[in-house]
């Protein structure tokens, strides 16, 4: 039995299966339309998304699955006390896979421990989104033509955006990647992660003004500034608008340096911005969906009975 809690658990090798099926799916969407036919997609959010819920669920009903769950825990029996492990038996007596959201760290983690069926962390606290990682890492590879040898800008709120943290742990087995953290003080990187960095020899900049890096980047990774993980409402009104991207900071940038974002943005790229060919975030999501329905037909052990990756990667 198999789950997804961290990019990690997956090795390069296997990623590169997975992208390679990820992308047979993007152009021959039809021949995976009956993949799941009779299989069950359980997503169990007990925090609010948009993109990965209905990303999940919809990969599962293009793969030819049905969907059921909540996207509100006040709705479910959490809302009664029941623990996380309870939730995921129960769950495992219904559906082949879940994807789960929670505000806890560590709680997919605890559900993956106890389920009967494979458990896809959809985000967990401030720590780890590892199918945010995959669509980060499918578009980069795909925009890029592959995953090393570039500098990344990561801007924002660096200490409780979880994509970020995943997104820095996965790019560190790649070579070649040079980071710039670019952050107001109070939302610098963890120390774990630039500790984790030393430990590696991979070399990163922490800096506070994004123009001053921005002709240098490959890619801007831009992120909102994650209201509900603050403690006080003072300090997010006084951060929320530290950056915002906007044309005159674009006048500076490299021809080809693609802004990412994992969505949603309040208004830290300015919507002047969209109609720019760099603007990478909408093209993101879909790269969203197809990563997700590869990621569950590899841990439904699905893929192999389908497809030839050797042959696939020909192409
Ligand atoms: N990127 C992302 O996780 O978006 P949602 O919160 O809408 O799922």
């Amino acid at each position: 039995l198999r789950h997804m809690m961290n990019p990690l658990d997956f090795s390069v090798d296997e990623l590169e299966a997975l992208f390679d099926v990820a992308g047979d799916i993007e152009r021959n969407m039809d021949k995976y339309a009956h993949m799941c036919d009779g299989k069950i997609l359980a997503t169990c959010f007990y925090e609010p998304s948009t993109r990965t819920r209905l990303s999940f669920e919809t990969a599962m009903l293009r793969l030819g699955g049905k969907c059921l769950g909540f996207a509100d825990a006040s709705n479910s029996s959490a809302a009664k006390g029941e623990s996380v492990s309870d939730t995921i038996r129960v769950i495992s007596c219904f559906a082949d896979i879940c994807a789960m959201r929670h505000p806890k760290e560590g709680a997919p983690m605890v559900a993956a421990s106890k389920s009967l069926i494979p458990v896809i962390n959809a985000g967990d606290g401030g720590h780890q989104h590892p199918t945010q990682t995959l669509t980060d890492l499918l578009t980069i590879r795909s925009l890029y033509g592959g995953l090393n040898n570039f500098t990344i800008g990561l801007c924002g709120d660096l200490k409780f955006g979880r994509t970020v943290h995943s997104l820095i742990n996965a790019l560190t087995r790649y070579s070649g990647i040079h980071f710039i953290f670019i952050s107001p003080k109070e939302l610098k990187v963890p120390d774990y992660i630039t500790e984790m960095l030393d430990s590696k020899g991979i070399t990163y900049e922490e800096v506070i003004k994004l123009e001053e890096v921005m002709p240098r980047l490959d890619f801007l990774y831009m992120t909102r500034v994650q209201k509900e993980r603050f403690f006080n409402e003072e300090d997010y009104i006084r951060l929320k608008n530290f950056y915002i991207l906007d044309k005159a900071k674009m006048a500076l940038a490299k021809e080809k340096m693609y802004i990412l974002h994992p969505l949603p943005r309040v208004n830290e790229i300015s919507v002047e911005i969209d109609s720019d060919p760099r603007a990478a975030y909408f093209k993101q999501v879909q790269y969203g969906l197809y990563v997700r329905m590869a990621l569950i037909l590899t841990l439904l052990d699905m893929t192999d009975a389908h497809m030839n990756h050797d042959l696939l990667r020909k192409f």
